[in-house]
């Protein structure tokens, strides 16, 4: 089975470029299944349920969050009813939404996790002690799990690599909007990259006009946030895991830019 995940939809421009180059991306990768992280893919923080429409129209069969997933109120009326979307695990028990889901496509069942890590983050629950939960869960359901952890340490991410692997098929690092050059398959065969990288304007700082975040640095007042404009990247894993071991084959980074 052939994933194509794209790490994290920054606004309008991160979205337009899925568009238009989703459906060539299909073609050159066959993907079966298509994941985004789409924390951000709504005005630059959080998501709604217009957004999430607009993304699966355009081919995608998944969406993953992060610490913005309560950013956009309108999450709270369609989280609870939606069936392709994942919210961090280890928040606190009673959050609204889902952390794991199992589904089947193209007659074969898999799992997507999503996770956020808690250096220089929320102090949520221990990620780790949460996927031991998860695992003896849908242990008996499919050995296809396919798990976005969304934090800033690249050493978290790691840990959390090394600590699953062999027990899914791959640990996909998002949040910190640059794409790393570590994707590999670890020893007992999970994929792993410490951060797929951003879908959003090339020309930016992290998706955000350079002007606002600069200025932040320099003076610290508080100042809006707008998603920059200009050329925009794509930044992705295709990853092939084997239907029947649920280990990955292999795994490939990949950027593209459209004006
Ligand atoms: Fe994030």
């Amino acid at each position: 089975m052939r994933f194509l995940f794209i790490g994290d939809i920054v606004g309008r421009p991160g979205r337009n470029i899925v568009k238009s180059m989703l459906p060539q991306l299909k073609v050159e990768c066959s993907p079966d299944v298509v994941i985004v992280n789409a924390e951000n893919a709504a005005g630059g923080n959080g998501l709604t349920e217009q957004v999430a429409n607009e993304l699966y129209n355009d081919g995608v069969d998944f969406i993953t969050l992060g610490n913005h997933v309560w950013d956009k109120k309108d999450i709270l009326d369609f989280i609870d009813r939606e069936e392709r979307i994942v919210r961090p695990a280890n928040y606190p028990p009673g959050t609204p939404g889902k952390g794991y889901k199992v589904f089947t496509k193209n007659n074969i069942k898999l799992s997507v996790i999503n996770l956020q890590g808690r250096v220089y983050m929320q102090a949520l629950e221990c990620p780790f002690r949460t996927m031991d939960n998860i695992l003896a869960h849908i242990a008996n359901q499919t050995n296809i799990i396919i798990v976005d952890i969304h934090a800033e340490a690249t050493s978290e991410k790691m840990a959390l690599g090394y600590y699953l692997d062999g027990k899914v098929s791959a640990v996909l690092g998002t949040h910190t909007h640059i794409q790393t050059a570590d994707d590999k398959i670890l020893p007992k065969g999970t994929g792993y990259i410490t951060d797929v990288g951003m879908t959003g304007p090339y020309e930016s700082i992290l998706g955000i006009k350079k002007e606002n975040i600069i200025a932040r640095f320099l003076t610290h007042m508080p100042n809006r946030f707008e998603v920059a404009t200009g050329t925009s990247q794509l930044n992705a894993v295709i990853l092939e895991v084997d239907n029947v071991t649920g280990k990955a084959v292999s795994i490939e980074r990949l950027q593209k830019y459209c004006d």
